[in-house]
């Protein structure tokens, strides 16, 4: 990435950057299968029916195949109460063939969350949000890592983006992902500003960031105002409006001032996905 820059902005595709991490999960598991073992399973614990979900869900299930780990999706309708997610919750902890499994977010309303992501297995936690690995992800210990964030971290270092030292501004402190992004950030030894909907001055405390992450589900929340010329831009939102899939951030506007962003699709969403086999490979390779 060339920052600084006053010409129109780098586009940050994480197509690629996907395909490498898959690539070499795929000869990892190969090489594991070829040693005897079992491939590595991911488990999907999906419930009620959520058409973002099945699209997300549906795309992990192929990633598996992709690299030659197996998948399981459990369904609970959508009328499950928290003990019956609790229930398929302790099933998956217990199933010697999953290794990690994530619990697809959003549950429905009448569900527990807090209570049903504190149920999995710390160990079998493949997207990082049990309270105690978001602990040691806070103190440095290592633990699976909030996909997304970490998403965003692959797709940083792959682009030559440097952070250490630099002003970053994330926009969102969701536990999925503002919070782990501001925590990973600041290991990576930059200055971060967290901010979220009782931010006075989005804009102001946006343009001083150098790294600016939006995670707000806000389509078109940044626009050209939020940033500095020659800022890296991460619109990580995603939502679906009556025109498509959307952005937090206004692409064509922000390209004219930014060094570099991620578009939409086609930027976070792909590393998301990578980012959860990986998880899943490391809490498999930890058996052995
Ligand atoms: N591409 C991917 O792979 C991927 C993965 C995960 C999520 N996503 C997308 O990322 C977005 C965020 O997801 P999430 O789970 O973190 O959402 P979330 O749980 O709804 O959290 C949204 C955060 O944004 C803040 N916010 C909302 N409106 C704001 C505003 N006007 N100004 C400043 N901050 C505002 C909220 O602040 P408060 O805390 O003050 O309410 C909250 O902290 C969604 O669009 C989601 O679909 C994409």
């Amino acid at each position: 990435v060339n920052e600084g820059q006053g010409s129109e902005a780098q586009i940050l595709r994480g197509g690629p950057v996907a395909k490498r991490v898959e690539a070499d999960l795929a000869e990892k598991v190969s090489e594991a299968k070829q040693r005897g073992r079992r491939p590595p399973g991911l488990g999907v614990l999906m419930v009620g029916d959520n058409p973002a979900s099945d699209v997300y869900v549906g795309r992990k299930v192929k990633a598996c195949a992709r690299v030659g780990m197996t998948s399981r999706v459990v369904r609970l309708p959508a009328t499950a109460d928290t003990p019956a997610v609790l229930a398929a919750v302790a099933a998956l902890n217990e199933d010697p063939d999953i290794d990690a499994f994530i619990v697809q977010m959003p549950l429905p309303a009448a569900v527990n969350t807090d209570v049903v992501l504190s149920a999995v297995r710390p160990e079998k936690d493949a997207d990082g949000l049990h309270p105690t690995n978001l602990g040691r992800l806070v103190v440095g210990q290592p633990a699976p890592v909030p996909c997304t964030p970490k998403g965003v971290m692959r797709l940083l270092a792959h682009y030559g983006v440097s952070v250490a030292g630099r002003r970053a501004t994330v926009v969102g402190r969701s536990r999925l992902v503002g919070w782990p992004m501001a925590v990973l950030l600041t290991h990576a030894q930059a200055t971060v500003t967290l901010a979220h909907s009782r931010t006075p001055d989005l804009a102001g405390v946006c343009r001083e960031a150098e790294i600016l992450v939006v995670a707000a589900g806000r389509p078109g929340l940044v626009g050209l105002e939020h940033v500095a010329p020659g800022a890296v831009v991460v619109d990580v939102g995603l939502t679906r409006t009556p025109e498509g899939l959307s952005g937090d951030v206004r692409f064509d506007e922000v390209a004219r001032q930014a060094a570099a962003l991620t578009p939409v699709p086609g930027g976070v969403g792909p590393l998301t996905v990578a980012m959860l086999l990986h998880n899943a490979w490391e809490a498999y390779a930890r058996e052995q």
